[in-house]
């Protein structure tokens, strides 16, 4: 049973290896002052060391009720799961006078134009990423934590999702595995073996305008997409792939190659092979300079039911990471507002929020340096 340790300058969750299910929840804080914001850090802290790491839980008198929920105890093995704690644009107000602190970019986010928001699946003033191997050890540890937080937090939405989790093979050192539009997915992401690039893409540390405290955390921004999966497969093979830009079978780029070779667009400034407005196109055009605005997604599939018209409710958690918003994110965004792939797509939820840096030792708390 693999475990992550809980210790360390960032927080878990985001370089991981993406395991099997992953869950966003995105909670309203209901202490009304820093005293009891701080019991709230405190305790998601405690919680999680205990949770990720694995232990038994104490027999109570029967009188009481049990210490754990009964799903997976009294003993919990790791299971791979982390338990990654952000804080949204609405939490740095006057309850807990922290307007100052906020982190330079954080904001509320905004509708793009292809976006039908459903406002109760979007915001909150602070998001859990919960993700693990097995989907009951996100819900143990989802259960966990509101039962240890009465009066301090109130669940506004949730999303769960899966991945199908690839071995790594000799010529797919970082597996992508495939979303529900049948692509590989992850591809052309930033080698989270690379600490200067995660230094300079990911972590929170080098733009001198961020207050002190955010060093070490990153912007989170999370986006339920549904995907009109009936429609998609009635496309044409070749109207997908000049969609996305890339091969449905191999993940290729059209420009040839195989998975992880990249994109050839000097040779294409017309879009013959690769389409200008392909989504990999525009997500990322490869010019010099643009290397800034590369992001980490790390997205989960997730299947909810059915529409009343009878259609799947299905779609892409598609969680990112990034040092900078406004350069990552709501850069790539603005990008590719109007691209072919939103016949087939559309955000319906999510929010922007901040991912506290980590909890270096016993003594440290999720959210000391803020407080
Ligand atoms: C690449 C699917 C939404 C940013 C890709 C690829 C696929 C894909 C299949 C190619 C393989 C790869 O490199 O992972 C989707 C689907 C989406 C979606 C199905 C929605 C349901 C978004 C959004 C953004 C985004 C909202 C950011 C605002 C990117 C980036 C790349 C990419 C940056 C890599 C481009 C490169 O460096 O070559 N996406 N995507 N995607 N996507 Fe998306």
């Amino acid at each position: 049973q693999q475990s992550h340790p809980f210790h360390g300058r960032h927080q878990q969750g985001i370089l991981t290896p993406r395991p099997a299910t992953g869950m966003v929840v995105a909670c309203d804080v209901l202490a009304w002052d820093r005293a009891g914001l701080e019991r709230l850090l405190r305790t998601l802290t405690e919680r999680i060391a205990f949770l990720t790491q694995g232990g038994t839980y104490p027999e109570r008198d029967p009188s009481y009720p049990p210490a754990d929920s009964g799903i997976l105890g009294p003993t919990i093995a790791p299971d791979a799961l982390t338990v990654t704690v952000s804080l949204g644009a609405s939490l740095f107000d006057e309850r807990f006078g922290l307007t100052s602190a906020k982190p330079k970019h954080l904001q509320r986010m905004t509708g793009f134009p292809n976006d039908a928001l459903d406002p109760t699946r979007c915001h909150g003033d602070l998001s859990l990423q919960i993700c693990a191997n097995t989907h009951d050890t996100i819900i143990h540890a989802l259960r966990d934590i509101i039962k240890h937080t009465p009066g301090l937090l109130m669940v506004r939405w949730k999303q769960e999702g899966t991945v199908p989790v690839v071995p790594p093979s000799h010529d797919t050192p970082t597996p992508s595995a495939r979303n529900y539009l049948g692509f590989r997915d992850g591809t052309a992401n930033p080698s989270t073996d690379d600490d200067d690039l995660m230094n300079a893409l990911v972590w929170s540390g080098t733009d001198p305008g961020e207050p002190d405290w955010t060093h070490g955390g990153s912007y989170q921004v999370v986006r339920i997409i549904r995907n009109f999966v009936e429609r998609w497969d009635r496309a044409p093979l070749g109207e997908q792939e000049a969609i996305f830009g890339r091969r449905k079978d191999s993940g290729a780029p059209l420009s040839g190659g195989s998975e992880y070779d990249a994109p050839d667009y000097a040779n294409d400034a017309d879009g013959k092979i690769t389409p200008l407005d392909a989504h990999i196109r525009l997500a990322n055009p490869r010019t010099p300079g643009f290397e800034k605005h590369r992001i980490l997604r790390r997205p989960f599939n997730y299947s909810n039911g059915v529409e009343a018209n009878g259609q799947l409710d299905m779609g892409l958690l598609f969680i990112v990471y990034q040092a900078d918003l406004e350069a990552g994110f709501i850069t790539v965004q603005n990008r590719l507002n109007g691209e072919p792939l939103e016949e087939y797509i559309k955000p319906v939820g999510g929010g922007y929020f901040f991912t506290l840096p980590g909890a270096v030792d016993d003594r440290d708390f999720l959210g000391r340096p803020l407080l």
